[in-house]
């Protein structure tokens, strides 16, 4: 394992990486550093050609030590699709979507999980707990599953149904309440602090993060160690966008990418868009959104706790943040359906109506390589489509 030490990209305190850890003492996330002149010398770009197509793939920049405490359900290498048919009409020559609907538990949230739980095996946790808006939660459950660490899972009573199934179904102790992730999060927040448990709270610890900057490896990797250049991703809690930064910084500190990065690009929903909203106001971070809602229910984060990360990543690479409304991702979601025949949730849907309007204000420029994050499957959200049909009685003609 290259692991050097944890740092506060906040204080830039430093701390060692054996021991459980949560938050810097200044209140921020940490983040895992990595002796990246030791891992340029001990992995080459041909050695990936002859390993498995999952996450692991990446190991020397991943933090679990022992093969042993890696839990592999077979997450990542998800593909990267042109979009043949909705590029050329949207004036999108070079569109491309990176699924994350066919990874398990049918969202990217199992990178995040599958890194996090299986260095908390390595790190002797028993019980963790952690507030979600149900992806998150219904991977975790999972992961810890197969880890034998036990789950303790809080989400919104709105929250789609589906992963709550995940969770009871993986034998997870699961809670809903009444209200958002953010009341969830105080909730965690006590028992952690009563029980002794670990908080996988998001940004909470520090390896959450290292499993989603997989998808920036992937995505240099795919793309042939030449980068996009435009990323858009659906942002909640940041993780996702905080990652491919980290991977695009770290690869191009080991020379395996050159040139400038991708510009990222923060989507949130209308409903609930406080980082659209600090961009738009030229600051570091953002203020708690009252009143969150929007039906791509896991981008409903009304105050992400590494909000300064996320304005960051964006600012850094000469990104933007972009807000669309229910109508128009729900719109989008079926465009996409209907040109390419892909069925994705909601969040990754706002995505493509981001794009849209970014190439309609010139701010993507027709030839641009541009890649929309999905992160998760339209399997897992089937209340976001309405279906009419005729019902026939047996025997009966088609009405055509
Ligand atoms: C499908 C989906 N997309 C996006 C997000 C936002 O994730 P992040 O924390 O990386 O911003 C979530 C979080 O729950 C999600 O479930
Ligand atoms: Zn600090």
């Amino acid at each position: 394992m290259y692991v050097s030490h944890l740092s506060c990209p906040k204080c830039s305190a430093t701390f060692e990486s054996e021991k459980l850890i949560q938050l810097c003492e200044c209140g921020a996330p940490l983040l895992v550093e990595y002796d990246l002149s030791k891992v340029q010398a001990a992995c080459k770009k041909a050695m990936l050609k002859d390993r498995e197509p999952n996450l692991w793939r990446y190991r020397e920049l991943l933090p679990v030590k022992a093969q042993k405490n890696i839990i592999c359900l077979g997450e990542g290498m998800t593909p990267l699709l042109p979009l043949k048919n909705l590029g050329p009409q949207l004036d999108l020559l070079n569109l491309y979507l990176k699924d994350e609907g066919i990874i398990p538990t049918g969202t990217f949230k199992a990178r995040g999980a599958a890194v996090g739980v299986s260095r908390a095996k390595e790190l002797g946790v028993k019980v963790l707990a952690m507030p979600t808006n149900g992806n998150a939660g219904a991977a975790w459950a999972v992961y810890c599953a197969s880890a034998g660490i036990e789950a303790v899972i809080v989400m919104p009573e709105d929250a789609p149904p589906i992963p709550r199934g995940e969770c009871a179904i993986a034998g997870a102790s699961l809670y809903l309440v009444k209200g958002l992730i953010s009341d969830a999060g105080k909730i965690v927040a006590q028992a952690v602090a009563e029980h002794g448990w670990f908080d996988a709270s998001t940004l909470k610890e520090p390896y959450r993060i290292e499993g989603k900057k997989t998808m920036g490896l992937e995505l240099a990797e795919q793309f042939n160690w030449n980068m996009p250049d435009v990323i858009l991703y659906p942002t909640g809690g940041g993780v996702g966008i905080i990652g491919i930064y980290k991977a695009l910084i770290e690869l191009s500190e080991m020379g395996w990418v050159a040139g400038k990065l991708p510009r990222l690009v923060s989507v949130q929903a209308t409903g609930c868009a406080p980082i659209v909203k600090a961009f738009e106001e030229k600051r570091p971070d953002s203020d708690f959104w009252e009143g969150a809602q929007t039906c791509a229910f896991g981008i409903t984060v009304p105050k992400a706790l590494g909000d300064f990360l996320v304005l960051d990543a964006i600012y850094k690479t000469d990104g933007c943040a972009i807000a669309v409304s229910d109508d128009e991702l729900l719109e989008a979601s079926a465009l996409l359906a209907r040109t390419e025949g892909m069925f994705i949730c909601p969040e990754g849907a706002a995505n493509l109506s981001a794009a849209r309007k970014l190439r309609e204000s010139g701010w993507i420029k027709s030839d641009e390589h541009v890649v929309l994050l999905n992160t998760g499957s339209g399997l897992k959200y089937p209340e976001t489509v309405t279906v009419k049909v005729p019902l026939l009685q047996p025997g009966e003609r088609l009405p055509v």
